[in-house]
């Protein structure tokens, strides 16, 4: 049986590039695992199944549907298995007291996954019309309303420039001010009949996928927590503990590459130092240099693996300095 016969396949959400993802994880050196974005559990559960050696599974999740999903499908993994609800950026508080320097593998899968995306009523789709939320974790934090109607014009500015490289973020922001001054806007298809209005017919559908992109990276803080989390996971590792990372946008995957290869380098003095005066060493080496991509094969069967590149760093035995 290959991975993508594993039962599960086929299934709302299409885990990707889960063979090379699992394969990433054979050097796996023992003790926990900690998948920080469990979603579904089809990554988790193909995980498992290859690497026996895993004593402890951590599966975190910020949406508690996608917990129960995964509480289904990991099942019949028994106690080796603990789900957690929280955001990983949390997730030296999220683990049991001890488990610092005792992870072996750590993956995060980011950003949304199909079934939230599906879920009309969770407001992530411009394809359908539901109030305006896009919240992966709905027990708390602001929503996409919040956003649309409370920020100013100019932090709408922001977030549509920054977090959607939208091409006229003024004019979409002050369509947005102005709409919202009759009434607020509390729906998706008010809110995409609104900025299309500004968007020509040709690149529609491009730029309100930026446009909800940009507001659903803002509502959920995904680069801040993404920052934070690497972070902490690189601290949580065990000598030769393997993070891996998944993501989906240029966003993510620069900022992953670059903090990556900041802790492969270590020192952090200028160039023309003569001799290094920070002292700092590295603490993880990168197994490729470049990010992985999915197959032809694998973007023809699923269209939202088209942009996923996915890194590895493995921690370096010995001491070395966090910052
Ligand atoms: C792409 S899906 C993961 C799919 C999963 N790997 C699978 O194979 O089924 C991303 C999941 O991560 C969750 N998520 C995204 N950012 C998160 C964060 N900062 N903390 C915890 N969960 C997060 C989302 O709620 C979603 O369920």
């Amino acid at each position: 049986m290959t991975v993508d016969d594993m039962p599960g396949h086929g299934n709302d959400h299409k885990s990707v590039m889960r063979r090379e993802t699992v394969d990433v994880f054979r050097e796996f050196p023992g003790g926990i695992f900690l998948d920080g974005t469990v979603g579904a559990a089809g990554h988790a559960e193909s995980i498992l199944d290859a690497i026996d050696s895993i004593r402890r599974f951590y599966g975190i999740d910020q949406d508690e549907e996608a917990l129960a999903i995964a509480l289904e499908r990991l099942r019949r993994f028994g106690d080796r298995v603990e789900l957690i609800h929280g955001n990983f950026r949390s997730l030296d508080k999220l683990l049991p007291a001890g488990s610092g320097g005792r992870v072996g593998g750590i993956l995060l899968d980011l950003g949304v996954s199909s079934m939230q995306l599906d879920r009309v009523e969770r407001g992530f789709s411009f394809r359908n019309d539901a109030p305006i939320d896009m919240r992966m974790n709905r027990t708390s934090g602001k929503s996409a309303y919040e956003v649309i109607n409370e920020y100013t014009e100019e932090e709408l500015v922001r977030v549509l420039r920054e977090w959607g490289e939208v091409r006229s973020p003024k004019a979409i922001a002050r369509a947005i001010v102005r709409e919202r001054g009759v009434e607020p806007i509390r729906d998706t298809g008010r809110f995409s009949r609104t900025v299309s209005r500004r968007i020509p017919e040709r690149t529609r559908t491009k730029e309100l996928a930026r446009i909800y992109q940009a507001v659903r990276i803002e509502v959920n803080d995904e680069l801040g927590s993404l920052r934070e989390g690497l972070e902490r996971s690189v601290e949580f590792l065990s000598p030769r503990g393997i993070l891996a990372v998944l993501s989906y946008h240029s966003l993510e995957d620069r900022l992953v590459k670059t903090r990556f290869r900041e802790w492969a380098k270590g020192c952090i003095c200028p160039p023309d130092m003569p001799v290094c005066g920070c002292g700092i060493l590295p603490s993880v080496s990168l197994p490729f240099r470049k990010a992985k991509m999915p197959t032809q094969d694998e973007i023809d069967r699923n269209g939202r693996a088209r942009s996923a590149r996915l890194r590895v760093a493995i921690r370096l035995e010995g001491e070395r300095d966090p910052s």
